[in-house]
């Protein structure tokens, strides 16, 4: 295959590739130009975030497909490889009728494998990420008490994470009881009670750069079925990353996290995959799951958050984050894994 350029639309690869933080741009990429495309309402920002691209700013009422367009044919462009994972229906069909004569080519796989492996600035940004984390778990533990609702506990976590001057990676979960066998349960007004499971899971995103931590504990008094689904849940956790280095294939890590959990049958309630890449997005490019072709390398940058999930009784999960290093890995978080709380 042979095309002339790339066009770049799904905003992750955008930001990526130009520091961009605003919500809509595309990317033309040829062997000799570099043309980054916003509308009006990001003028000065992108001016002022993105370096090393020409930069194509339109507005209202030339739409961005009839812009992407004019720089195509402004650079003497007839073929185009797109991202085909991002672009739909939609989007072609605005192409096709808003740019003729030009030749798109789906790509798969374009631009993301590129992300995997991180810069030593980024991972410095994951692990200011990752640090804002650890110290929002510590800070919210004197709030893990009776009578105390999720939502609060949610609120609280948001509070502090913003008030370090981070953003929320994702919405935060906060969830006990029998809700914390819900692995992305929304805060609700339930009040923590003694021998409640508490599964809280947030980040932080620091200049566009994410961490994603989970921690769960029990409150007051915990039973032998609390403790036996921790402790395995833990092991599996760290035997996952004490087995992670580069060459190692994800899905064998995967397995791990999988085996041991299955010494006690808790692996019928581990649905979900062990880890996944983090960067620039929270679930960014890579997956450690059964169906994972990703190899470890040095620079990449996971989660490993395995969980047990049983209906009508509580979950647990435990998450960190960890990069590839030459050896083995770094553990990028540091929150402490209290059993029971007071
Ligand atoms: N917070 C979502 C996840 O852990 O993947
Ligand atoms: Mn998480
Ligand atoms: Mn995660």
């Amino acid at each position: 295959m042979s095309v002339d350029a790339a066009l770049v639309t799904n905003i992750e690869n955008v930001r990526w590739m130009s520091g961009f933080s605003g919500s809509s741009a595309a990317i033309v990429l040829s062997p000799s130009e570099a043309v980054f495309i916003t509308d009006s309402r990001y003028d000065e920002q992108a001016h002022e975030q993105v370096k090393g691209f020409e930069i194509h700013v339109f507005a209202s009422p030339t739409r961005q497909a009839q812009a992407i367009g004019a720089v195509i044919h402004r650079l003497g462009l007839t073929s185009v490889s797109f991202e085909a994972e991002h672009v739909t229906f939609a989007t072609m069909n605005s192409w096709a009728n808003d740019i003729p004569g030009i030749e798109f080519t789906p790509v798969e796989k374009m631009i993301s494998p590129l992300r995997m492996v991180k810069s030593a600035e980024e991972i410095e940004k994951i692990r200011r990420a990752c640090g804002i984390g650890d110290a929002c778990f510590e800070h919210v533990l004197r709030m893990l008490r009776p009578g105390v609702t999720e939502y609060d506990v949610a609120l609280d976590i948001e509070f502090f994470i913003r008030r370090q001057g981070a953003k929320i990676a994702f919405d935060v979960i906060a969830v006990s009881g029998e809700r914390s066998a819900r692995p992305h349960g929304t805060p609700s007004e339930r009040k923590l009670e003694v021998g409640d499971f508490v599964t809280l899971d947030f980040g932080a995103c620091v200049d566009g750069w994410n961490s994603d931590l989970t921690r769960t504990v029990v409150i007051g008094e915990a039973t032998d079925r609390h403790r036996e689904v921790f402790d395995a849940v833990l092991r599996a956790e760290e035997s996952c990353i004490a087995a992670m280095k580069p060459g190692v294939a994800a899905k064998d890590v995967d397995a791990l996290a999988r085996r041991i959990l299955a010494e006690r049958d808790f692996d019928k309630y581990f649905g979900h995959g062990l880890g996944h890449g983090l960067g620039s997005a929270v679930h960014d490019v890579a997956s450690m799951n059964p169906n994972s072709t990703d190899v470890l390398e040095p620079g990449q940058v996971w989660t490993v958050e395995p969980g047990v999930y049983i209906p009508g009784f509580g979950g647990c999960r435990i998450e960190d984050d960890v990069v590839v290093t030459s050896d083995g890995v770094e553990v990028l978080t540091h929150a402490s894994k209290p059993f029971v709380v007071p």
